[in-house]
């Protein structure tokens, strides 16, 4: 079973860079691939070992950070200093870049050959490394513009070309047949009297750009950046999965997807669900769902009562129906779900479709120094509660996976923190 595609979400594709994402076997060696939202480098690669994953993509601003901290280096990282894929080999964390193939990929799928082309890079940045690199190694004569010259010398030394002062563009456009701009959206240095219907314009930057217009009046060829995370995608799904990706299912990633309506937050046990609900329901505006609360209310018991009396089967079907109406209604909400509601295959499908899944993810440890044992009868069952969670944590924590939208971690973030984190991100998909 493909549960994701490398380039975006199954659930979502959100024009916000996705900071972390990875891939992540089960034993049956199906894959989960999320979003892991961290604000650094350290806590992504913390997380990375403590939840056993294998892979991991890395967007900016983190890509220079990422491979610094590698054990092992493809070549084309050490001469960009940048990495956008990491996997676990044989216990090493290898960093490769697979943006090279973004590059070349979006260029060539263009129907562009890229030997013998005078290619002119704007930026020495992550993507301009990535785009030097990728067209030096392809046959390309490149130049490397930058603002700061003796950051695009720097890098035209470790990849073999010439490098130049963005002041200096004027002279150098007229001799190349190709352009390729990584500098950001308001950064405008390409006059339109310079652009000729025979250049080839490739905008690495995915939203309209000045330069993007400008190329479209000057009739030149242009290259939407768009591919650059479609070509990225294929070399970094082998590398994560051995086998070979879809395509045709990636491009579907591409298209916007329809913004679900609610937010449910799914987790373990004593991860911060409940905690977290009210204050992002706050933050955003929106009603909170408590869903044991609602189980509760609608059986007229207590959960430990319910399960206790009348079995988990029984607790599991209410479950069902309560989380089945709380998806199905029109308002959207903050969903606060148990957090056995993954083990159910028709419910972490529904949740999929219906909302922006969030992970509050916090060591099995950690959980239950956080909760009170004796109301968890999933727990308070067991003599030892810390080993019955981390049994119980590793059977569930695919399901999680591949459920989830984005984890945040509460492992050393307070409820506020917490919840701030998945407000801005979560924001970002909702203001699209
Ligand atoms: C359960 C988690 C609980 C509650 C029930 C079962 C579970 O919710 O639904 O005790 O199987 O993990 P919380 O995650 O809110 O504690």
């Amino acid at each position: 079973m493909k549960l994701f595609s490398i380039i975006g979400n199954p659930v979502l594709h959100s024009k916000s860079p996705i900071l972390f994402g990875y891939a992540y076997p089960n034993s049956s060696n199906e894959f989960a691939y999320f979003r892991m939202a961290s604000q650094n480098v350290s806590e992504a690669m913390q997380l990375f070992h403590e939840l056993g994953l294998t892979g991991m993509n890395v967007t900016a601003p983190f890509k220079n950070d990422i491979a610094r901290l590698a054990d092992v280096r493809g070549p084309e990282v050490e001469a960009m200093q940048a990495s956008n894929t990491v996997v676990l080999e044989n216990g090493k964390i290898c960093a490769y870049n697979t943006d090279i193939f973004g590059v070349s990929g979006s260029i060539e799928n263009g129907g562009v050959t890229i030997a013998g082309k005078r290619c002119l890079v704007l930026g020495a940045g992550g993507a301009g490394s990535a785009a030097a690199y990728a067209l030096h190694s392809k046959g390309g004569e490149v130049t490397i513009a930058n603002r700061t010259l003796e950051k695009a010398a720097q890098l035209a030394a470790r990849v073999g070309c010439k490098a130049c002062a963005l002041n200096e563009i004027e002279k150098i456009i007229p001799q190349a047949d190709l352009i390729v701009n990584t500098l950001y959206e308001d950064v405008d240095v390409v006059n339109e009297a310079w652009l000729k219907p025979t250049h080839i314009i490739f905008n690495a930057i995915y939203h309209n750009s000045k330069l993007a217009s400008k190329a479209k009046k000057a009739g030149c060829k242009f290259i939407d950046g768009a591919y650059w995370l479609l070509f990225q995608g294929p070399p970094a799904y082998r590398r994560f999965t051995g086998l070979e990706p879809d395509l045709e299912n990636m491009k579907k990633a591409l298209l916007p997807q329809k913004t679900p309506k609610h937010i449910a937050l799914i987790g373990f046990m004593g991860a911060g669900k409940s905690t977290v609900a009210p204050l992002l329901g706050r933050q955003l505006n929106m009603p909170v769902i408590e869903v044991d609360a609602v189980l509760e209310q609608k059986c007229g018991n207590t959960i430990p009562h319910i399960i206790n009396e009348k079995g988990e089967v029984f607790f599991r079907q209410k479950e069902r129906e309560v989380l089945e109406e709380v998806l199905a209604s029109p308002t959207p909400s903050v969903i606060s779900c148990g957090g056995g509601a993954v083990t159910q295959p028709e419910l972490r499908k529904l949740l999929k479709e219906n909302s922006i899944v969030v992970w509050i993810y916090a060591s099995p440890e950690k959980c239950v120094n956080r909760i009170d044992v004796p109301s968890r009868p999933i727990l308070a069952r067991h003599a030892d509660p810390y080993s019955a969670a981390v049994e119980l944590f590793e059977k569930r924590k695919f399901m999680y996976a591949q459920t989830s939208w984005m984890l945040v971690s509460s492992n050393h973030r307070t409820p506020e923190q917490v919840s701030n984190f998945i407000y801005e991100e979560v924001g970002k998909v909702l203001r699209g």
